[in-house]
């Protein structure tokens, strides 16, 4: 199943990779002489005096319709191609610029073949005057002079060459980040396979990933930074801060050099206007070049995640920083059309072209956009803010495509959309593979909800630490998705839900009406998420709070049980709890685990008492959550605790137990002195996890000769 998902994936990667750079959709390159050439000579011959009557029916009607001038064209096109030394082919290529310039006039004045264009080259070479005045009335075909053809030859090669050097530019970026994950990904394979984590030894780099790579920014990763209630948002780690200052930087760069600019200001009337227009192509072009990151990094099924094992916070972290600078481009480049158009004198008439509005249409989503993804809508909102995010990108790239129809760029938009769509199959693929079982939810403590969810196959491969995308398929929220992490329990899953403001909320007034146990049925999509093999690692500290249990409760079971009863390996899981209330969602876990020599510390922050009671008392007393109308149900007692070892077991012989908060400096540093390397897992409270993510980034640069990794379970975004 899980291959036949993989197939599919590469299936439809192949399939956009043959549509992204499908011929029709991709833009030419613009910089070639065979258009150069052609759009010069046209622009220069057109300005001349003419003996030819004509309506004026379009801008080259002259140049296409008057055999003179269309001679003398000809002989200009293939002397600058003489000129600048260019491959011959190029005269007959350039037919198709030719052809394109005059069926503006009419498709029947455009229909030129190849023998007739070399006809009227040859015509013209037989009565071509060498000189002419820029006032004469001309009835014979004429030479450009050599000095006027590098001009203004140059003065379009300047502006084609900006185009697809803004498109290279936009790929470049691209490829700072494709490369920089490649890079993280090889390295992870280095360190886990061949050197096994040598590389982490060399006190120079520990000093540098406990300074600079694993702390937060300033103090909050995971907790959201808080100036009052509608200033609020989530900062980056300083590793993910690091790349995205090298993004900046080289996107600042990238914006501003290679500008080559016509002394003679042929195509473009005027310094300013020049450079107005060419920095307007700059920045549209490099906007546009954000879309296909922009959305991969949005997408939960993302083969770069396997890869770096980055969290899909710290892609959405990427994401919302190329959206904002997509829409800074998209604002410079609206502003220097207008700047250009004014200085053009064209602001008037360029308001009323179509590609125009769209492209101002496009531009005023974009900041709506923008506005709507603050921490405050993501925070209260969430599923609110990301439906109506989706629905805003779908218009915003229908405007996109409007805007660029006729002029090329076409493939950074269809790219995405093709990257969106996949990736839209594959989570219906996903969810439909689970199927949609009937689950039942129950309430376990005040704030803590139990939902247990038949798993479609007993051998569907879940990892420890995954979590899925739950659909609870009520009237009311079916359409939302939140992210739990799951226990796999082999023919089922169970899930332990903290109760918050939202669906979660709606949920726990829904199972207390029911009388504590409620059947509703799900859709799960997933498993996603993956932490590196912590199997090398000579010593595990897992850390854990509250509902974030389950992902390090898993590893430790995982690790223990594949540990052998002579390594030693020191495997240490800390669990800080208010009460024993989530112990209970994950009992037949805490059973397991009691077979291994994993050492577990269990810190109450509450009450330790009334909690060891509580978990006795499972043993032979109903739950007190439960209605009695459902006690009669014998099975579901059994549910929450399955395993008989578990009810004879007290807490104490599992565990440490102890009341109040841990000393996580103390733990950590006690681990960091044992003999080998260490890995720290930690998810639980957001002030928990920056807390430990600090202490160890302090002591990997404290106890630089020690190879220790930390990695972070917690996500939010
Ligand atoms: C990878 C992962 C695993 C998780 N595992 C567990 C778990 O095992 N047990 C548990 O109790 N909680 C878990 N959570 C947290 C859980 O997803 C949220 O508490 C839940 O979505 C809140 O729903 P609500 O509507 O009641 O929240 P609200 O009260 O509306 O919001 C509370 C917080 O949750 C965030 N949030 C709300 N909806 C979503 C969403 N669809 N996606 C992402 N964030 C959202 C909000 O931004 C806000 O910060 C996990 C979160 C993540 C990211
Ligand atoms: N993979 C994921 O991303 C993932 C998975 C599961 C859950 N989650 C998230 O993880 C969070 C879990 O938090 P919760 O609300 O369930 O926890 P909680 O009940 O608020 O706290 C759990 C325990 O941690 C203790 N604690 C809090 N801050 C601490 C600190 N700085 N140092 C030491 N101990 C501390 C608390 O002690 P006190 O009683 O003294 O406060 C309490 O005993 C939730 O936000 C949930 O959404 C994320
Ligand atoms: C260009 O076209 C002409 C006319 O068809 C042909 O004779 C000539 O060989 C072509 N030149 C090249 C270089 O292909
Ligand atoms: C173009 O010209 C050729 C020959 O002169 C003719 O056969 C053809 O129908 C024309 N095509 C159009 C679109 O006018
Ligand atoms: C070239 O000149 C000849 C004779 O002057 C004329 O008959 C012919 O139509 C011309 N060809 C073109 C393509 O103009």
């Amino acid at each position: 199943m899980e291959s036949s998902l993989k197939y599919c994936l590469l299936l439809l990667l192949i399939f956009n990779l043959v549509f992204g750079d499908g011929i029709p959709l991709r833009t030419s390159k613009k910089d070639v002489w065979e258009h150069n050439a052609v759009v010069a000579c046209a622009a220069h011959l057109n300005k001349l005096r003419w003996e030819f009557e004509h309506e004026h029916r379009a801008y080259y009607s002259l140049i296409c319709e008057y055999e003179p001038a269309f001679g003398s064209w000809a002989t200009c096109i293939k002397d600058i191609i003489y000129d600048r030394n260019l491959n011959r082919n190029v005269f007959n290529k350039s037919l198709t610029s030719v052809q394109q310039l005059c069926s503006y006039v009419s498709l029947q004045v455009g229909n030129i073949s190849l023998q007739q264009f070399h006809d009227s080259l040859d015509n013209a070479t037989l009565n071509l005057h060498e000189s002419y005045e820029e006032d004469e009335l001309l009835k014979y075909p004429v030479r450009v002079p050599k000095k006027l053809r590098f001009e203004i030859g140059d003065s379009y090669h300047y502006y084609s060459k900006n185009l697809d050097l803004s498109n290279s530019f936009g790929l470049i970026i691209l490829h700072y980040f494709l490369e920089i994950m490649l890079m993280v990904g090889f390295l992870k394979f280095l360190n886990y396979n061949t050197f096994k984590l040598s590389l982490l030894r060399i006190r120079f780099n520990n000093y540098i990933r406990g300074k600079f790579f694993i702390p937060t920014l300033f103090k909050t990763h995971a907790e959201h930074f808080t100036f009052n209630r509608y200033i609020t948002g989530i900062l980056p780690t300083r590793f993910e801060s690091l790349l995205i200052l090298g993004y900046l930087i080289l996107h600042f760069i990238l914006l501003t050099i290679k500008f080559e600019f016509d002394p003679f200001n042929i195509v473009f009337a005027s310094k300013p206007i020049q450079i107005a227009r060419y920095f307007g192509d700059r920045t549209g072009i490099i906007a546009f070049a954000h879309f296909p990151l922009i959305i991969l990094f949005s997408t939960r099924t993302n083969l770069l995640e396997y890869l770096t094992s980055f969290n899909y916070s710290s892609f959405i972290m990427y994401h919302k920083w190329m959206g904002r600078i997509m829409v800074f481009d998209s604002i410079l480049h609206g502003m220097s059309y207008t700047v250009y158009s004014i200085l053009n004198k064209s602001f008037v008439s360029s308001n009323k072209l179509a590609f125009w509005r769209y492209g101002i249409l496009a531009l005023a989503i974009a900041v709506i956009m923008c506005i709507f993804s603050v921490g405050f809508f993501r925070r209260h909102y969430y599923e609110t803010f990301l439906y109506t995010h989706i629905i805003l990108a779908i218009i915003f790239f229908h405007l996109c495509w409007n805007h660029v129809k006729d002029i090329g760029w076409k493939e950074w938009i269809v790219v995405p959309i093709y990257i969106w769509l996949t990736e839209r199959i594959i989570r219906l693929f996903r969810v439909v593979i689970f199927g949609f079982p009937m689950s039942t939810i129950r309430r376990v403590g005040d704030d803590i909800l139990m939902v247990t969810v038949p798993k479609p196959k007993s051998d569907f491969k879940i990892e420890s630490g995954q979590y899925f995308f739950v659909y609870f398929l009520d009237t009311l929220i079916f359409w939302q998705s939140h992210p739990f992490t799951v226990i796999d329990l082999g023919d089922e899953v169970r899930i332990g839900i903290l109760v918050k403001d939202g669906l979660t909320k709606y949920l726990k007034n829904k199972v207390v009406n029911a009388g504590g146990r409620l059947d509703m049925r799900v859709a799960l999509e997933g498993p996603y998420g993956h932490l590196p093999k912590l199997n090398d690692f000579d010593n595990i500290l897992l850390l854990a709070g509250g509902s974030g249990i389950p992902g390090p409760l898993a590893h430790a079971i995982e690790l223990g049980e594949n540990n052998d009863e002579y390594s030693n390996k020191n495997i240490h899981l800390v669990m800080v709890v208010r009460n024993s209330s989530f112990l209970k969602v994950y009992g037949p876990q805490l059973a397991r685990l009691k077979e291994t020599n994993v050492e577990v510390s269990i810190y109450f922050t509450r009450d330790i008492h009334s909690s060891l009671i509580e978990l006795d008392d499972l043993s032979n007393e109903p739950n007190r959550y439960q209605d009695d109308a459902n006690t009669d149900n014998k099975n579901s007692l059994n549910d929450i605790i399955s395993t008989t070892e578990l009810m004879e077991m007290t807490l104490a012989d599992l565990a440490l137990t102890k009341n109040g908060r841990p000393d996580i400096r103390g733990i950590i540093e006690n681990s960091i002195l044992l003999d080998g390397s260490l890995g720290i897992v930690c998810c639980g409270p957001p002030k928990f996890v920056d807390q430990t993510r600090n202490i160890s980034a302090e002591l990997v640069a404290l106890y630089n000769y020690r190879a220790v990794e930390y990695f972070e379970e917690y996500q939010c975004w």
